[in-house]
């Protein structure tokens, strides 16, 4: 090992470095790269320019294949005014310049163009599902010392940079309204340690918060610290304060609804973007259950606290599965004061041990909403299995493709595709699939 790392340093210190190619020029965008950026082609290299619009005549700095908008010398008649004031800088959102038509157009050829790679006959079957401005209730926010002051900000452009906000369009009010006092609170500990990350999510009686990256052990507070990390928890709305996701002071505990059943779900735990787009995707899930009058029990698999498991319960039993323990307890917890007896819950690592034919062919139906990566063993297992109709909850639209080709192959047909944009301005779309076995063909 110790030798193969010396070879490879000797070769790559005889290598002559490559030259970053930087200068003004101007070009011309072509086409939009997968993350929201124009593409100039120049010298058969593509160069990504943040902001710019296909059809654009533009100066630019060029830095490698990066580019930057010096001057827009013939604007597309598709640009749009930014909708805040951090636009240019902010890595947040990419894709405010073209307007909400233009965006959805983006987001939907992402899909069909995934789609397309993988073969997969599908069409998309219903509007896509977009939610408003100011509706993200989950943010994470860089802190640090600015002055005598501590200021909050996003991830910029480029990897390194932080940019200090005083406006956000996709966030919910409540939280960008608590941010400037969170920051003054937590003071004392920001001007101790750098690089901390305060995590924040909207609950529907207050704010849940975690902070990220501090090495606080809670019995090794002194008492500036302890009076920053009870003064955080005094800001108005405030429910429940971690650190690193363990819990720390809890005035009271967070929790919403899902199928009419109250859940306290735990620190950090995973909530839908939006709870407009929760609402819709929950709707399409019942609904494609209903119309093909499935008898129970249906297989919620990647469940996190609930979001599907019991609405789904409203109609039929329901098993959930998920890997995290704590999720999958607050579920339970939930089950039970509810006396709700259709559910049944089940911690388990479905990427090492997905649920083999024998298991799934007890389901008369499966509902899945996998991390980004998705769920290809899992896919495999459904494939080969006499599950005959699968619902995917999607927030990556490359790997729900892959997947939906697997299934394609065993005979399945994508009969039902609607988009969900929850991640406004953002280049990421969710989209539910509704998969049915097509025995007869
Ligand atoms: C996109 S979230 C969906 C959660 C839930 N369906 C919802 O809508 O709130 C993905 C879920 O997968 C779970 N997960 C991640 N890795 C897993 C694994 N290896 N096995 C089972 N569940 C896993 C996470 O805990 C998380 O709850």
């Amino acid at each position: 090992m110790a030798q193969s790392k010396r070879n490879r340093r000797n070769r790559s210190a005889g290598r002559k470095p490559k030259k970053v190619v930087t200068g003004e020029a101007e070009v011309e965008i072509t086409e939009l790269g997968d993350q929201g950026d124009g593409i100039a082609l120049m010298d058969e290299t593509r160069v990504f320019v943040a902001g710019a619009l296909p059809g654009e005549i533009l100066r630019i700095q060029r830095t490698g294949n990066r580019g930057e908008i010096l001057r827009i010398l013939q604007a597309s008649p598709d640009r749009q005014a930014a909708r805040c004031p951090h636009d240019s800088q902010c890595g947040g959102c990419t894709l405010q310049r073209l307007g909400p038509e233009g965006e959805a157009r983006f987001k939907l050829d992402l899909l069909a163009k995934a789609l397309a790679r993988e073969r997969l006959t599908a069409a998309i079957t219903h509007p896509m599902f977009t939610v408003p401005e100011r509706a993200r209730r989950r943010a994470s926010f860089a802190l640090w010392q600015e002055g005598d002051g501590i200021a909050f900000g996003f991830q910029g452009r480029r990897s390194h940079d932080v940019v200090k906000l005083e406006e956000c369009v996709v966030i919910r009010s409540e939280i960008m309204e608590a941010m400037p006092a969170l920051s003054k609170a937590l003071g004392p500990i920001v001007r101790r340690q750098k690089g901390l990350k305060l995590e924040v999510t909207c609950y529907p009686r207050g704010l849940d918060i975690n902070l990220v990256g501090a090495k606080l052990d809670p019995l090794d507070l002194d008492i500036d610290e302890m009076n920053s990390l009870a003064a955080t928890v005094a800001v108005s709305g405030v429910l429940r304060l971690s650190l690193e996701g363990v819990l720390y002071l809890e005035p009271r505990a967070p929790s919403l609804t899902f199928g009419g059943v109250n859940v306290a779900p735990p620190p950090g735990a995973f909530l839908q973007a939006t709870e407009e787009s929760e609402v819709a995707m929950q709707s399409r899930v019942l609904r494609a259950l209903r119309a093909r009058n499935v008898k129970g029990p249906v297989a919620d698999l990647f469940c996190g606290c609930g979001t599907f498991t019991l609405p789904i319960a409203q109609y039929c039993e329901v098993v959930g599965f998920d890997a995290q323990e704590d999720q999958i307890d607050s579920l339970r917890t939930a089950v039970q004061r509810a006396a709700q007896n259709r559910v049944q819950v089940e911690r388990r690592d479905l990427y090492r041990r997905p649920l083999v034919e024998q298991e799934l062919n007890k389901f008369g139906a499966v509902v899945l909403d996998p991390p980004r990566a998705g769920a290809k063993d899992q896919i495999a297992r459904l494939a080969a299995s006499e599950v005959d109709l699968v619902i995917y909850v999607s927030c990556d639209h490359k790997t729900f493709s892959r997947d939906g080709r697997t299934l394609q192959e065993a005979g399945f047909e994508l009969t039902e595709l609607t988009p969900v944009d929850q991640f406004r301005y953002a280049a990421h779309l969710e989209c539910v699939g509704i998969f049915e076995r097509n025995r007869k063909a």
